[in-house]
């Protein structure tokens, strides 16, 4: 009997490139969006004309190639068209206009910034930009603590397309009527893929993440399931990763379903978002819960105020709450003697579905 030929040889790895297998990894082609990418190059063609742009307000649920599409277009326009510049914001890392302004500054490449205010950080992208065609991006738009650098970019730069893109429609209500007027954005909806492009956009991945035979076909089969029912490409991405892992703990050459049986059970504590959309102090409290998982809102705010967490208790829930709605983590009110309170999870599978 073959013993050993299906385990791996210490060193060997079933692993070719596990860069691919990130949720921030920009393929270099982006399949099944060809007319949302078309949508994205006819609001900016205006631009390459010498006049302004139009604005998108882009919808549709996670993990559907919302930002990937978006930045493939960009990518594509600096290489097209070196005269106008693109300019990306993650709205939930820049959160306020003026974090917003900052970045803009750096990206534009201003220094020495620390004691500026936002009018100044302000006049000085105006200046910069003068006429030059800009293209907003504003990504993950329903994570912003204020709009009003919408307002003044609206007003106060002239050549531009401004493209916003969220999970939610309604967020467009939100929005204050003089943006919304002044913004008048045309609205593109990005539907769900289907089963069969699920299984081509994995395959493809699997092809550069993975030395060539390593999966089991039913092993690989399973996986576009889970991941179509899910209907986010994370969900894929993350269990084609760990199944791969937990085959090549048990020296396995080959990922079966047995070992994606075990990955999905780990789907339950993976955070489903990147976590380079969230700053420092996201981040520190998004491990409080990891390693405080269960307990109640309270209890974990007083381990943060015992190592020395500075924010008030307010603050501290709108946080909580901003981590729950990117489905970081999930919460669930409870009602007992004290009263209501909120008990802090890890983002588990029942609610990624439930999307
Ligand atoms: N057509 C595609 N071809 C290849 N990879 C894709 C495609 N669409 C999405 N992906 C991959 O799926 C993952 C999720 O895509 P993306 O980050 O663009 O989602 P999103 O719609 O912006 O989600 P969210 O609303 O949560 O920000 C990424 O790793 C991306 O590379
Ligand atoms: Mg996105």
């Amino acid at each position: 009997m073959p013993l050993f030929k299906e385990m791996l040889k210490s060193g060997e790895s079933i692993f070719r490139d596990t860069i691919v297998l990130d949720y921030d990894y920009q393929p270099k082609v982006v399949p099944y969006r060809e007319n949302e990418q078309m949508r994205f190059a006819t609001a900016v063609r205006p631009l390459l004309q010498g006049n302004n742009g139009r604005n998108l307000f882009v919808y549709g649920p996670p993990g559907i190639g919302k930002t990937t599409a978006c930045k493939h277009v960009l990518r594509e326009l600096e290489e097209e068209s070196g005269e106008t510049l693109p300019i990306y914001i993650n709205c939930w890392k820049e959160n306020t206009t003026f974090k917003i302004f900052y970045k803009m500054c750096e990206e534009l490449g201003f220094k020495f910034l620390q004691a500026k205010r936002t009018n100044e950080l302000f006049a000085l992208i105006k200046g910069s930009l003068n006429k030059k065609p800009v293209v907003f991006v504003f990504d993950e738009l329903d994570k912003l603590e204020d709009t009003d650098f919408l307002y003044s970019i609206l007003e106060d730069i002239y050549r531009k397309s401004i493209i916003v893109l969220t999970n939610y429609r309604d967020y467009y209500s939100e929005l204050d009527e003089r943006i919304r007027s002044r913004l008048s954005p045309e609205f593109l909806f990005f539907r769900p893929y289907n089963e069969h492009e699920i299984a081509g956009i994995l395959a493809n991945r699997k092809e550069y993440a993975f030395v060539s035979g390593c999966w089991d076909d039913d092993a690989f089969k399973e996986i576009v399931e889970k991941c179509s029912e899910s209907r986010d490409l994370r969900i894929g991405l993350y269990l084609m990763r760990e199944a791969g892992n937990i085959a090549e703990e048990k020296s396995s050459r080959i990922i079966s379903a047995e070992h994606v049986a075990e990955a999905m059970k780990k789907v339950d504590d993976f955070y489903i978002k990147p976590k380079d959309g969230l700053d420092e102090e996201m981040r520190q409290i998004l491990t409080l819960v990891k390693e405080n998982a269960g307990k109640k809102i309270g209890e974990i705010y007083a381990v943060y105020s015992e190592y020395g967490g500075e924010m008030s208790y307010k603050s501290f829930q709108r946080r909580i709450l901003k981590l729950q709605e990117g489905k970081f983590i999930s919460t669930e009110k409870v009602s007992g003697k004290e009263g209501n309170t909120t008990i802090v999870n890890l983002s588990n599978e029942k609610k990624l579905t439930e999307f």
